[in-house]
């Protein structure tokens, strides 16, 4: 095949395509993004970008079971129509006769890369200008149940991060705390739109350690969980906080701007504890003049000189929104994304953030993320509603 013939990278569908392997999304998507990338069928050109791109760039870091699944689907599909390249075939037959599955189903931990592909006008985010992307790899597992909830990346949480990387003014310089952080997904987007602090917590050890390793995997340094505020601009702080246990203490000693959460609402045992802690981090600071920068204290004026805060006027609502911008220089507010499985869960959650002086407000249809995960057709993004919590003074 020519150089000619060669896939560019950058075409819509095969950033698609890429991203949904990385992200292991269902083999059926991935040939249907193949499908796109070929006009309409698997030809030579895009098995040869997907054995160069997807197979042979990866070599040794990919998930074999889901690697020989895609393939055999692949290769089912090609036969039936044309001519499978033989290093597609020469790589089935490696994984065919190597793996040993019982090493893959011991350890259900797997490495998927969450793509989030910005829009021309918001390329400035992305970490490869060419491809428009910001790639976060994680590790996570498969299995719900394995390490516990914490290890798998939850729709709320894909959320949020689209959130959080669609505003970045409103991050920017601020002090952010986090809540059953899990596999470190919201954290490592706070990084990248310039958080002043962001301290991920979570109540299970297992799901502490992996959430260290995927900042480690990220380039991101993780400090010890000692519970004291400090803590240097280009670091993450990762703690063990249960809900149950966690004292007022603790919690006022984080002082945030912005408390996140993606995902928390659904045990109903737990929620009067998420409840107190909600309601201590968003009391915990009286006001919010300023914020301290490079270890001077600036204001709100710094974000807007920032190269960030032209990104998202572009299509932004969010200056024009009164409510959650003037909030958020006021008084400390929790993003909290959640999918509501329970009815009777989150009317529970509303009563006892209604007794704590807490006032939700679902924000979903008023200030809506851009949609950054494009080609992640597993990703349910419209049963995601995002709530704004904020402490009513008496
Ligand atoms: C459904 S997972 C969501 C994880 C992550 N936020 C996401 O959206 O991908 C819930 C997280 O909350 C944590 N969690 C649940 N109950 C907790 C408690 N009582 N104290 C502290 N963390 C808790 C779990 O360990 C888990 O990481």
């Amino acid at each position: 095949m020519g150089e000619e013939d060669e896939l560019d990278i950058s075409m819509p569908c095969c950033l698609h395509l890429l991203s949904a392997f990385l992200a292991m999304e269902p083999p059926n998507v991935l040939l249907s993004f193949a499908r796109d990338c070929g006009g309409g069928c698997i030809t030579e050109s895009v098995q040869s970008f997907i054995w160069k791109h997807c197979i042979s760039h990866y070599d040794g870091k990919l998930h074999v079971p889901y690697m020989k699944n895609c393939l055999k689907k692949l290769i089912l599909e090609v036969e039936s129509k044309g001519v499978v390249l033989d290093e597609l075939y020469e790589q089935y037959t490696l994984y065919m006769t190597s793996i040993r599955e019982n090493d893959f189903t011991k350890n259900s931990r797997v490495l998927k890369t969450i793509s989030f592909v910005f829009p021309d006008e918001y390329a400035g985010l992305a970490s490869c200008p060419k491809t428009r992307k910001l790639e976060v790899p994680l590790q996570c597992s498969l299995n719900m149940l394995e390490g516990g909830t914490g290890c798998c990346i939850w729709p709320s949480s894909l959320f949020l991060s689209e959130f959080i990387l669609s505003y970045p003014e409103l991050f920017l310089h601020k002090s952010c705390v986090e809540v059953g952080s899990g596999a470190g997904l919201v954290g490592i987007c706070l990084r990248q739109v310039k958080a002043s602090k962001v301290i991920l917590t979570d109540g299970d050890l297992s799901t502490l350690a992996n959430m260290r390793s995927n900042l480690e995997l990220n380039k991101i340094s993780a400090t010890n969980d000692s519970l004291d505020g400090s803590l240097h601009a280009d670091k993450v702080k990762c703690v063990h906080l249960l809900w149950e246990y966690a004292t007022e203490d603790e919690l006022q000693s984080f002082a945030p701007h912005i408390v996140l959460g993606a995902d928390v609402i659904y045990n109903p045992s737990c929620l009067p504890h998420l409840v107190r802690i909600l309601g201590a981090l968003l009391k915990c600071r009286k006001s919010l003049p300023s914020f301290v920068h490079d270890g001077r204290e600036c204001s709100n004026e710094i974000a807007s000189e920032s190269g960030l805060q032209q990104t998202s006027s572009a299509n932004n609502n969010y200056l024009n929104n009164e409510v959650l911008s003037n909030d958020l220089n006021k008084h400390p507010v929790a993003l909290i994304a959640s999918v509501i499985r329970t009815k009777d869960t989150f009317s529970y959650f509303l009563s006892l953030a209604e007794e704590a002086n807490l006032h939700v407000m679902d924000i979903t249809e008023k200030i809506k993320p851009i949609s950054l995960l494009p080609y992640m057709k597993s990703y349910e993004r419209s049963n995601v509603r995002m709530f704004v919590v904020s402490y009513l003074s008496k």
